[in-house]
């Protein structure tokens, strides 16, 4: 079989004179005179094809080319005659002068306009037709920029001597304090597994099992309702490390996010390095909020696209009171209080006092990530889930694992997670982190493009032991 020669757009910028082959979708097409011109564009940008009548057979079925019909040609690339030059375009010294032209795909008329940005159409049609939505140059490389920065993390920590590790989706509930997606389980009627709100769990047994140093590229599922910010589905760069303190957590990550701004996107600038570190207490006191707005506030937030101002809050409350009296935790259950106040929590005392060695990283005043030190002693989470006033029998059957785990040999440890979509969203310029997603839900978690959910056969649901009552 021959092997396709076909050549990638932006490389015909060093093929002045040679005959390429090239693969895309057909763009914009105008008519000057006789002469046909139409934009060829593939992943890597866009070329002018020309089309003259004297090549009869093609032009005539240039003629016919509408707009995301999918060809194939051979052309001669040549530079275009004086004045019709485009400076904007990387190929806009030059033209391809076809030779031959193949219809791979016609395409009827698009539901969605994909040339423009798109921010005036419809969410519901944009996402039912995602797949086009996605052709638009600025979803397109959202998703593209997405995954650099993503390698740009992997690298990171893999030279820092973490191992990437996946951990299961189909699990246990972790009570990370959203409300989990279950799913039922066919082999054991009557129970379910839940998504994982995040790794939480699985990633300090692997601090147990001796591997010291974690990451992964997370997905974590929370049954919440949606926001600007919040989807169901999201995706956590997520690490632990073993014989850590706060500040050597926190500086990693520190390092790892400076990095990769001055490595990716220079023109942005990082307000205050080291990031500036904020109590709970201050932040709630001096901007009202435990995710500051750092940013310089004489220009309004949105004029300055390049500003970046990042913070660290710590020293949060462990717990807080319910609305029925009540404690709870405000973070994350198996959170270490600071050093100071240990003996506070295995006395129970103060407990209103007690600080969290858990931080948050903010940027623009967006939580993008948090974490902590973890309580590793059996009987420190013991008494967390005391505090919180779970019964033994629960304890036991919620957390019986992590606390048996701890018993052999358990490493003190810590870590965090980052929220990848708000970093992306904010880094972007985008308002909504829906437009750094691929495939997000709209803001009732539905899928229009795939029609999820979706009611099931009776048959998946007899299986499964389930029977769907409808409410009257
Ligand atoms: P936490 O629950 O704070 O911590 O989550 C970490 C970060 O994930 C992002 N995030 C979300 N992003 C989009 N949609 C959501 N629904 C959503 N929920 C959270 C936020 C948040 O800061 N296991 C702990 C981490 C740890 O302690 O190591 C955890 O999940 O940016």
């Amino acid at each position: 079989m021959n092997k396709s020669e076909r050549a990638l757009i932006k490389d015909i910028v060093n093929k002045e004179n040679e005959v390429v082959e090239l693969m895309g979708w057909v763009g914009a097409r105008r008519d000057h005179g006789k002469i046909i011109f139409i934009d060829l564009r593939d992943r890597s940008g866009l070329a002018q094809l020309v089309f003259v009548p004297n090549n009869k057979e093609v032009y005539e079925s240039a003629n016919k080319l509408r707009n995301e019909w999918v060809i194939k040609v051979l052309g001669k690339i040549a530079k275009r005659p004086k004045g019709m030059e485009n400076a904007e375009l990387l190929t806009g010294l030059l033209e391809v002068q076809v030779e031959t032209l193949d219809i791979l795909n016609e395409a009827e008329n698009l539901p969605i306009d994909v040339y423009s940005d798109g921010r005036d159409i419809g969410e519901d049609v944009r996402m039912k037709y995602r797949y086009l939505d996605l052709r638009r140059p600025r979803l397109n490389s959202n998703l593209k920029n997405r995954a650099k920065i993503i390698n740009f993390f992997r690298d990171f920590l893999v030279k820092k001597d973490f191992v990437e590790i996946e951990t299961p989706v189909i699990s246990k509930s972790t009570p990370e304090g959203a409300r989990d997606y279950l799913v039922p389980s066919r082999l054991q009627p009557g129970k379910f597994y839940a998504l994982p709100q995040s790794p939480q769990q699985y990633k300090q047994l692997l601090m147990v099992a001796g591997l010291e140093r974690y990451f992964q590229v997370a997905k974590c599922f929370r049954d919440e309702d949606s926001r600007g910010d919040r989807q169901p589905e999201f995706t956590q760069l997520d690490l632990e490390m073993s014989f850590v303190k706060r500040e050597d957590v926190m500086s990693i990550i520190e390092n790892m996010l400076v990095d990769m701004v001055k490595a990716l996107y220079p023109e942005k600038k990082v307000q205050q390095i080291p990031f500036p570190r904020i109590s709970y207490k201050e932040a709630v006191e001096n901007y009202g909020s435990d995710r500051p707005d750092l940013r310089k506030k004489n220009s309004p937030a949105g004029e300055d696209p390049n500003e970046l101002a990042f913070c660290w809050v710590i020293d949060f409350p462990f717990f807080e009171k319910t609305e029925d009296g009540n404690w709870t935790f405000t973070h994350n259950p198996f959170s270490a209080p600071i050093p100071e106040h240990i003996d506070d929590l295995m006395n129970k005392k103060n407990i209103g006092e007690i600080l969290t060695t858990q931080y948050d990283v903010v940027l623009n005043g967006f939580e993008i990530g948090g974490g902590s030190i973890r309580n590793h002693k059996p009987e420190a989470l013991e008494k967390v889930f005391e505090i919180l006033g779970h019964e033994k029998e629960k304890i036991q059957a919620n957390f019986g694992h992590m606390l048996e785990a701890f018993k052999y040999g358990a490493p003190p440890h810590g870590g965090i997670a980052l929220g990848l979509d708000r970093i992306f969203a904010i880094l972007f310029n985008e308002p909504n982190i829906r437009e750094v997603m691929a495939f997000p839900k709209t803001g009732d978690a539905r899928d229009l493009m795939m029609d999820a959910p979706s009611v099931v056969d009776k048959k998946q649901l007899d299986e499964l032991g389930i029977k769907i009552i409808k409410e009257k």
